[in-house]
């Protein structure tokens, strides 16, 4: 167990060591055990989180500001647009001045090429902890749920356990690319054998590839690449897949609409479904678009887990800050 954590930035996947990813989720379980049986665990007493939003969000925003409630402090929501950001306020503005009010800034910022160094821009300037809601690089809470579920589902040792994270089409926008590349960070430290499956054009960052392979030879797993989705679903004991955006290949709206609905044919349907081990899980971070990236009987069927992934967020950010932040 590690226990250095006070003050800390969680910006990036692998901010926090595989240990301390370990103390992480310790801390979470037993705040999930205090939740379930209503016992007191105000750890943030008086203490005050900011969080500064410039993307819209259902899960992120309701678990952090539950969990500081939980905590014993308060969430303050701060829509960028509500803010003078966009009237001058800099990066080195926001985390001198909110540094000096908080006790914490949490933001979301996922514009491709600037929103993960703008955070980090924050983060020079802040004397508190900078936690990291999303950027256009990382979702570094989403994947600690995520690990937390695969784990309750699977068990603490996910030793030979294939985890496919997969590309899916969807129609509603041009997601980010920093849920796949956070799993692909951070899973390939815990044992199992990650497949990254997606087409052609839906490459993720060289150097975010470079350290999930750095990863896969240090712990000795697999990190297999294909573009094929059936074959990347075959005997699979998770599958994550979710759309993303082709960042790599074009930052032309139209352009990456056009390639997006070349691959109408990746959804997750019972049949895919099928493929994989019995006892598989279907995980997604939400929102999904229902009927394209998968159908109504798999994500409300009986391999899915979104739900207690969802609510593992709430643990997982409840463990985060109240380490960092105390
Ligand atoms: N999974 C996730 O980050 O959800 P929101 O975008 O609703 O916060």
């Amino acid at each position: 167990m590690q226990t250095n954590f006070r003050g800390r930035d969680f910006i990036g996947d692998l901010d926090f060591t595989k240990e301390e990813v370990e103390t992480v989720l310790d801390v979470a379980w037993d705040l999930k055990r205090k939740r379930a049986l209503g016992e007191p665990h105000a750890y943030l007493r008086d203490k005050a989180l900011a969080m500064l939003f410039f993307f819209t969000s259902t899960r992120t925003r309701g678990s952090f500001e539950a969990g500081m409630a939980q905590l014993g402090g308060h969430a303050a929501f701060i829509d960028s647009q509500t803010t003078q950001i966009s009237h001058g306020d800099t990066a080195k503005e926001i985390g001198e001045i909110f540094g000096r009010y908080f006790d914490g800034i949490a933001i979301r910022q996922c514009d491709w090429n600037f929103g993960n160094s703008y955070i980090n821009d924050v983060a020079k300037a802040s004397r508190v902890p900078i936690l990291n809601m999303q950027c256009d690089v990382y979702h570094p809470f989403q994947c600690l749920a995520d690990l937390m579920t695969i784990m309750e589902k699977k068990g603490r040792n996910l030793k030979k356990k294939k985890v496919v994270v997969s590309w899916a089409y969807a129609a509603s926008y041009s997601k980010p690319i920093s849920v796949p590349q956070s799993l692909i960070l951070q899973m390939t430290r815990f044992g199992c054998d990650v497949v990254l499956a997606h087409p052609p054009e839906f490459k993720l960052m060289p150097e975010i590839m470079q350290q999930a392979q750095d990863n896969a030879k240090k712990y000795g797993v697999g990190f297999d690449v294909t573009d094929n989705m059936d074959e990347a679903f075959k005997d699979a004991d998770v599958v994550y897949p979710k759309s993303w955006g082709p960042m790599l290949t074009t930052t032309d709206a139209g352009e990456g609409k056009a390639l997006i609905d070349k691959y109408k044919s990746w959804i997750t349907d019972e049949r895919r479904m099928g493929l994989t081990k019995d006892d598989s899980i279907y995980m997604h971070c939400l929102p999904a678009d229902r009927g394209l990236e998968v159908t109504d009987g798999v994500i409300d069927g009986a391999h899915s887990v979104v739900y207690d992934e969802a609510e593992n967020r709430l643990h997982a950010q409840k463990a985060v800050m109240a380490l960092t932040m105390n």
